[in-house]
């Protein structure tokens, strides 16, 4: 853990044990009401991301997803792979503005950006994987063509609004919108 917490992170080492009982309070398992948990769900899923962070990037790398994982091929090469698909299937063009919904700390938005000479906005409701992300796309030497905004997908209900709702945080219209939770 101290390897993970070299990265930084949102919550103190003193507070964690205290954020993860919260967490843990929103749980059925731990007495938690269904009516709550839902009316709390920006808290309950920031506490989440605000723990698990770190320890995701130390452990997993920048992107935070699974994929299709061929005999021989490594965690990392199978994860780009997979973003390379992506872009190809969704017939990314160069120049072409991209929003990735839910995007973590850019790890996708990053690498689809490059291969697909394209700008990607991130979207996500999480302050400190945010900031996370403005550091990682400068140490890419990306954040000309990478940034993000943050913003809550649950009040987008569908692309259109997403969209809609770019437009009224004043981010240049987007042509692709990326959903890769
Ligand atoms: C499993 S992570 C995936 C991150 C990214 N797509 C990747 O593959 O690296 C889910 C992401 O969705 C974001 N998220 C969850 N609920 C959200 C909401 N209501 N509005 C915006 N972002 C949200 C989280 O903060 C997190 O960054």
């Amino acid at each position: 853990m101290d390897l993970a917490s070299n990265l930084g992170g949102k919550i103190e080492k003193a507070e964690v044990l205290s954020a993860v009982e919260k967490y843990e309070k929103y749980h059925v398992c731990y007495g938690g009401q269904e009516e709550e948990r839902k009316a709390n769900y920006t808290d309950m899923v920031n506490k989440y991301y605000d723990l698990v962070t770190s320890f995701y990037e130390f452990g997993w790398g920048e992107s935070f997803h699974f994929a299709p994982r061929w005999k021989g091929e490594s965690l990392r090469e199978s994860i780009k792979r997979h973003e390379h698909f992506l872009a190809l299937q969704l017939g990314l063009k160069p120049g072409e503005k991209v929003l990735d919904v839910g995007c973590g700390i850019g790890g996708p938005l990053r690498e689809i950006s490059r291969f697909s000479s394209t700008s990607v906005t991130g979207l996500n409701n999480n302050e400190y994987q945010i900031t996370r992300g403005k550091e990682l796309n400068r140490i890419a030497g990306v954040d000309k063509t990478c940034n993000f905004v943050k913003a809550d997908f649950m009040k987008c209900h569908s692309q259109t609004i997403v969209l809609m709702q770019c437009m009224q945080l004043k981010l240049p219209a987007m042509h692709r919108c990326l959903w890769m939770l």
